[in-house]
């Protein structure tokens, strides 16, 4: 048996990878794992297209190209939002040494989220168009199962919202139907210890400032 809360403090977002292949058995474990996430009705919405080797590289190529061309935008956050997006953004590309004010070199480290940060196998992870919030929390759950599973076995991972920013890329790479929205891609694969980025521990909130009690 892995450690719960071992798995839950080792889990961080990895920004480099090796090129160490991902054992497919490792990758099946976390898999049935996380199938048994909870899900509104028991629908099990989540729907998952993972790319290795050849329609991976095919994939990278594509959204690599079309970020060139079209520079991803960042996804909207109400103001009272942005600074943990900005606290983040210091933390993250300060490790990398990257200047606040150094935005050429700022979009090109945006663009290693298209190249999965060279992770071996990138998952998309899609839910059918016609569901809902709640849906999408079904996601969420089963998406942190599979991530605290892989992490158990010693795999790195990181979600990536990115990826969204150029759907029919992905869709038309890999086959993925027109009813599944996609909702975020996954790096999967080995950490590269060598780039300081990846030992980062990013803050969190005190508990107190995102959960209230009531009554006794
Ligand atoms: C839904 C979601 C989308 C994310 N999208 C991206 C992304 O596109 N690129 C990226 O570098 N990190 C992405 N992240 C990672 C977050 O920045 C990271 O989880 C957060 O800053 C906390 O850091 P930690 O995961 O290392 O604890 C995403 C995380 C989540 C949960």
């Amino acid at each position: 048996m892995f450690d719960l809360e071992q798995a839950i403090k080792n889990r961080h977002s990895t920004r480099k990878f090796l090129s160490q292949p991902v054992p497919r058995a490792l990758l099946d474990e976390a898999l049935a794992l996380a199938q048994l996430a909870p899900s509104n009705s028991n629908i099990q919405p989540w729907r998952l297209v993972f790319a290795q080797g050849v329609p991976r590289d095919r994939l990278q190529e594509a959204l690599l190209n079309q970020a060139k061309q079209q520079p991803p935008y960042s996804f909207g956050l109400p103001e009272a939002f942005w600074h943990y997006r900005q606290e983040l953004g210091a933390q993250v590309y300060g490790a990398m040494g990257i200047a606040r004010d150094d935005k050429e070199n700022r979009q090109l480290a945006l663009l290693h989220n298209y190249e999965f940060f060279g992770a071996p196998v990138v998952g998309i992870v899609c839910m059918h168009q016609d569901l809902g919030v709640a849906d999408a929390l079904s996601v969420g759950m089963y998406l942190q199962t599979l991530v605290l599973s892989l992490t158990a076995r010693g795999i790195d991972t990181c979600v990536e919202v990115s990826l969204a920013a150029y759907p029919e890329i992905i869709r038309s790479e890999l086959n993925i139907p027109p009813e599944l929205s996609i909702i975020c891609g996954l790096a999967v694969g080995y950490s590269d210890p060598d780039f300081p980025a990846n030992h980062l521990h990013i803050s969190r909130e005190a508990v107190e400032k995102n959960v209230t009690f009531q009554g006794t």
